[in-house]
């Protein structure tokens, strides 16, 4: 390990609540490197006594088969809605330690949670429909923040003890669910689920609960969500503005020209390393697919009665029968 990656050590891993963006071009690397953290947290814990040790979430984006990926690197929890589910085929004869966990709220998947586990939570597949996918994500940080700020998650192998658990959200394309302006779907409850995640970043932070995500463009983000975070990796392709981060920009075109899996490591203040490469973990395509069965639906809003002509007549006879306020006199 050298000099750059024990500072990450001490001042990313093993800090607390410090949130940490990922930013190069698709092919740079990113979903690897997110795979590297998530090693790197486990390795960790031979290190540390066990009320430090981070639970780890990854968003599933139903992509490349992840989850086969990720169970080479500590046992897996998945969690998926009631009424889906997720069909596991492997190529060779591998053990994978998959357990299974169904909710019928995305509010309850913050109980769900073993901090002994890579726990995956599985939504993105289950939720083509462009409209069905921001109002459950947007539901699903709401109820973070609000049961994280009263105490309330408790991963399982958690000491019941302890306050505040740390935990570590990994979110691949962090940007489809707090998207800039002009670059999501739109609707309202989806700039709700990055409102939520911009309001409270700090509070979370403070909660022990961290964010590390990856985007492929600075500009796909949230712009109040890509300003709060206080360390950053560049990975080949990774564009900073000078109107953002005018120190990291003087070397957008270092960031152009590195390596496949390359990456700088960011500190505060923009201080960031020699570029060096992370290890290759592998693809979970390599190791088996996975088929995700069901789909779920976007609530139906009850309609809203129009009010009749005639509701509207007999509310303005009954306003006529009302006694006249006295006119004000000196
Ligand atoms: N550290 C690395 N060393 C060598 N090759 C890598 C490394 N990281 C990624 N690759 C190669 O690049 C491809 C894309 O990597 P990936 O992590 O999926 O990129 P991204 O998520 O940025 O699109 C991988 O399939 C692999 O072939
Ligand atoms: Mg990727």
């Amino acid at each position: 390990m050298n000099y750059w990656q024990r500072r990450f050590k001490r001042e990313i891993l093993l800090s607390p609540g410090k949130h940490c963006l990922l930013q190069g071009h698709t092919g740079a690397g990113k979903t690897n490197l997110l795979m590297w953290v998530v090693d790197g947290f486990f390795k960790l814990r031979e290190e540390l006594p066990s009320n430090e040790w981070e639970t780890l979430v990854w968003f599933d984006r139903g992509k490349s088969s992840e989850i086969l990926q990720l169970c080479k690197l500590g046992p897996v929890r998945v969690l998926i809605p009631e009424g889906c589910d997720l069909e596991i085929n492997t190529f060779g004869p591998e053990d994978l330690d998959i357990e299974k966990e169904y909710f019928s709220n995305p509010s309850q998947i913050w109980h769900l949670l073993d901090r002994d586990r890579i726990n995956v939570i599985c939504l993105q597949r289950f939720l083509i429909d462009p409209q069905a996918f921001p109002p459950v994500v947007s539901k699903l940080f709401k109820s973070l923040i609000l049961d994280s700020f009263n105490y309330k998650i408790h991963p399982e192998n958690c000491p019941p003890s302890l306050l505040l658990p740390r935990i570590t959200l990994i979110i691949d394309e962090i940007n489809n669910i707090a998207p800039s302006k002009g670059q999501g779907s739109g609707s309202r409850e989806e700039s709700s689920a990055g409102a939520w995640i911009q309001q409270n970043v700090e509070q979370l932070r403070s909660q022990k609960i961290r964010l590390v995500g990856s985007t492929h463009g600075w500009r796909k983000l949230r712009p109040g969500v890509r300003s709060s975070f206080p360390s950053h990796i560049a990975l080949p392709g990774a564009y900073y503005p000078s109107s953002e981060k005018p120190k990291l920009a003087r070397f957008n075109r270092l960031f152009e020209t590195l390596e496949t899996g390359q990456c700088c490591l960011i500190f505060e203040k923009d201080v960031f390393s020699d570029p060096f490469k992370v290890p290759y973990l592998g693809r979970g395509e390599d190791l088996g697919f996975i088929l995700y069965h069901g789909q779920m639906k976007k609530k139906k809003q009850p309609q809203q009665k129009k009010p009749s002509y005639e509701t509207l007549l007999q509310a303005l006879a009954q306003l006529a029968q009302q006694p006249q306020a006295e006119p004000f006199k000196n």
